[in-house]
């Protein structure tokens, strides 16, 4: 028998799950973690009928659960507990006030039968699906219009089964755009935190049109081969803090986005007031941090700090092309490590992609201040590829205390700089003459980051305890 110090100890460490058998099969655990929100009402996939043996398909149970336990939105909002088991379900959606919380040992496995997935419209920020004209199959977990919505867990995994959407989409024989792993729309207050996603079937989580999102403690896996499986994806969002995240991803780690050319310019909601902090990316055919390319919306007030990226195309790129029209300003990144990388900064107005025929070439985007500081990178192609365009230069571009590493193979003038303006200071190897260096005084002064906090980062996370029988 555990002593009562011990066990106290124990609940005190915030550790989560200890268990005393009952009768029936099931156990009393006491349950503890951070969120922004505790719930009043608790029950498990278990009590609607779920099977976790990983062959039994469980869409009814999760469809079930969410839906009675939506009556509580009201009195205290619920929690649904994913025990351990393999849990195979297709789509469901969440509700308000509510917790989805997965066990370590629980595993969600995305049905694998891609023609059962239910299809929803395309976003009206974007005009069409991105891998194909038309609608676009429904996110394994899907939630629109919510408010105070939580997915998280003691570190327990979602996989997406993605190998058979990578092959179709691969094959050219998708009719409709891939599912993401989460997707949620015109949503207010949200928290993912403390899991594992891998093996998404496209992008891993795609907020969009939403606000008050932290997004943490995740670990997001794919195959750096396997196609769009972008890691986090903020959409048209305002008040969003992504940290302590670390992706292995097939396309960009993150990418912040704000709809497509003539749809996302209508739309016109930005993605701004964004924190990007202690992300780890791996990402050898894409960004660590990608602004665009779908940026019609505009996109402002970025600060991103203390990123370590490690065998990755490129640290904090900038993605556009005329006929966006929107903007991307007041982008701050301080504290970049960087190692085997092939370009450190790399912007392009030439992006190209297309929504469709009717892109305005007149819609030109507006790239203003940029700042980048302290930044070391090691293993280096080129130091950077900066090209703006005739007539709509790139401006405001500032780097300070920079110092690039270059690799043994790497060409020996390794800036290439067009249609950009801007300024630098300590950075090395010498940049391009369009960023004017100042003089090495002015280093630290230069390109600061913004000192005054943002809301998103007041708020402040609970501790939730549950003493569970399930
Ligand atoms: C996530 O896990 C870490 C480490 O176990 C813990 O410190 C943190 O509080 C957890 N976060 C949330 C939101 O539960
Ligand atoms: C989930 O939400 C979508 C979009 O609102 C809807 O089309 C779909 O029918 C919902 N699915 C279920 C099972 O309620
Ligand atoms: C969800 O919110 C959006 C934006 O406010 C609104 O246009 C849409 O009609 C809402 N949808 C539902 C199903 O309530
Ligand atoms: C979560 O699980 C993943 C995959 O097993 C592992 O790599 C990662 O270190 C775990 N994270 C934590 C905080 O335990
Ligand atoms: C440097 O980068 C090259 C690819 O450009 C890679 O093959 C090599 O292993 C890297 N060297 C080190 C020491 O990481
Ligand atoms: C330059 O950057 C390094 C980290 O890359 C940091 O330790 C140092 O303090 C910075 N120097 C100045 C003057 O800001």
């Amino acid at each position: 028998m555990m002593a009562k110090t011990d066990w106290l100890l124990l609940v005190l460490m915030g550790v989560v799950f200890s268990s005393i058998e009952r009768g029936e099969g099931r156990k009393t655990s006491e349950l503890t973690y951070s969120a922004i929100k505790c719930r009043k009402h608790s029950a498990s996939i278990k009590d609607f009928g779920g099977i976790g043996d990983g062959k039994t398909l469980n869409t009814k149970a999760f469809q079930k659960a969410v839906n009675q336990l939506s009556q509580y939105a009201s009195d205290g909002g619920a929690q649904l507990v994913i025990p351990a088991g393999h849990w195979l379900t297709a789509s469901f959606n969440l509700t308000s006030h509510f917790t989805l919380f997965l066990h370590k040992d629980a595993l969600l496995l995305a049905s694998q039968e891609i023609n059962q997935w239910p299809l929803i419209d395309p976003l009206p920020s974007y005009g069409h699906g991105r891998d194909a004209p038309g609608g676009r199959y429904i996110s394994l977990i899907f939630g629109t219009n919510l408010t105070d919505v939580i997915i998280t867990g003691e570190n327990g995994t979602i996989d997406g089964q993605g190998a058979v959407w990578w092959q179709q989409f691969h094959r050219k024989k998708l009719k409709y755009t891939r599912s993401y792993l989460i997707e949620l729309m015109h949503s207010n207050k949200i928290q993912i935190s403390n899991l594992t996603l891998v093996n998404s079937p496209s992008w891993n989580i795609h907020p969009v049109y939403s606000s008050n999102i932290i997004i943490q403690g995740l670990t997001i896996l794919a195959p750096v081969t396997s196609p769009n499986t972008d890691g986090i994806d903020p959409d048209s969002c305002t008040n969003i803090r992504l940290e302590d995240n670390y992706i292995v991803s097939g396309d960009d780690c993150v990418a912040v986005k704000s709809g497509w050319d003539e749809y996302g310019i209508k739309y016109g909601m930005p993605t701004s007031h964004l924190i990007i902090r202690r992300l780890t990316c791996i990402s050898p055919y894409s960004a660590a941090i990608a602004l665009g390319s779908e940026m019609s919306g505009g996109i402002q007030d970025v600060r991103v700090q203390d990123i370590i990226a490690i065998n990755t195309e490129s640290g904090v790129r900038i993605k556009t092309a005329v006929g966006r029209g929107g903007f991307v300003k007041d982008v701050y990144v301080k504290g970049m490590k960087l190692h085997t990388i092939k370009w450190v900064f790399w912007m392009t107005g030439n992006y190209g992609s297309h929504a469709d025929t009717h892109w305005d070439p007149k819609a030109l985007p507006e790239i203003k201040g940029i700042n980048y500081r302290d930044v070391v990178a090691e293993n280096v192609s080129m130091a950077a590829q900066l090209e703006g365009l005739s007539g709509d230069p790139f401006t405001g571009i500032c780097m300070s205390n920079v110092t690039i590493g270059l690799a043994k193979k790497a060409k020996k003038y390794p800036w290439t700089c067009t249609n950009i303006e801007g300024i630098s200071s300590s950075v090395q190897p010498p940049p391009c003459q369009l960023l004017a260096d100042q003089g090495p005084k002015k280093s630290r002064r230069m390109c600061d980051f913004p000192t005054e906090s943002l809301p998103i980062d007041n708020i402040e996370m609970q501790r939730c305890s549950y003493r569970l029988n399930y």
